[in-house]
């Protein structure tokens, strides 16, 4: 017989889910939203899709910060919510597998350190954030700003660490299962200059919320970091039942 833990209710209210790439944020995220029957919200791949506007305008990190927003903050990005198959729409197309190609990964930081771009990607989350709620139901987010900036009142706030190393190594096989080859010393680059320009930009710089649980995953496989989970959001009387 399955334990407790195993067969939740459905949640109510907001997951908020933060850290830095290679935390194991995503998987952790998606399997803690199907196990509860809550909703799924990846805002990284919004500030992707974003980013891909940006590109497919003709923009790049050399052009006006004004030009990048305007493209940005206008595009017309779609989330798809359902934890078995998550998804990102640009003008209708699904996006998916392009907003992790090297392009938008390489300019996704610059993008999302504007302003005014995390102004309006912040009210779009919030926005279906309230729909979800407000049904009676429940939305695991993830992110970088989501317990501090975007679900201040989130009810349950996490933030997921691992050493750099571990981080890269898992991006890496994540790469590599899309189809992404990459060498090991240019994935540790690239997550520690990510890490770099998310923590240190002006606005809603990446970090742990006052009251955010702070789990380091370095020694935890996702199974293990799920059942945490669970575990918290059982005690926080977070599940209808
Ligand atoms: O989680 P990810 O790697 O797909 O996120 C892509 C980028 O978007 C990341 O470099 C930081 C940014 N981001 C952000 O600034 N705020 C969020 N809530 C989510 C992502």
């Amino acid at each position: 017989m399955p334990g407790k833990s195993d067969m939740p209710g459905k949640l109510r209210g907001v997951v908020a889910m933060d850290g830095p790439s290679g935390t194991g944020k995503s998987t952790v995220s998606r399997r803690l939203a199907s196990a509860c029957g809550a909703a799924y919200l990846d805002t990284g791949a919004m500030y992707r899709a974003a980013t891909l506007a940006v590109l497919r305008a003709g923009l790049d990190e050399a052009s006006p910060a004004e030009k990048i927003a305007a493209v940005a903050t206008t595009a017309d990005v779609e989330s798809v919510t359902d934890p078995a198959a998550p998804g990102i729409r640009l003008a209708g197309e699904d996006v998916e597998a392009e907003i992790r190609d090297v392009p938008v990964t390489k300019l996704v930081s610059a993008v999302s350190a504007l302003g005014e771009v995390r102004e309006a990607m912040v009210a779009r989350q919030r926005r279906m954030i309230d729909a979800a709620v407000a049904s009676g139901g429940g939305m695991v987010v993830e992110g970088r700003d989501i317990g501090s900036v975007v679900a201040p009142d989130a009810p349950l706030k996490v933030y997921l660490t691992a050493s750099d190393e571990v981080r890269a190594a898992r991006r890496r096989r994540q790469d590599a299962k899309a189809g992404r080859a990459a060498d090991a010393k240019v994935v540790l680059a690239d997550v520690q200059r990510r890490d770099r320009l998310d923590s240190t930009r002006a606005v809603s710089p990446l970090h742990a919320a006052k009251d955010a649980l702070v789990l380091d995953t370095d020694e935890l496989s996702v199974d293990d970091v799920l059942a945490a989970l669970l575990g918290l959001v059982e005690e926080r009387g977070l599940c209808a039942p």
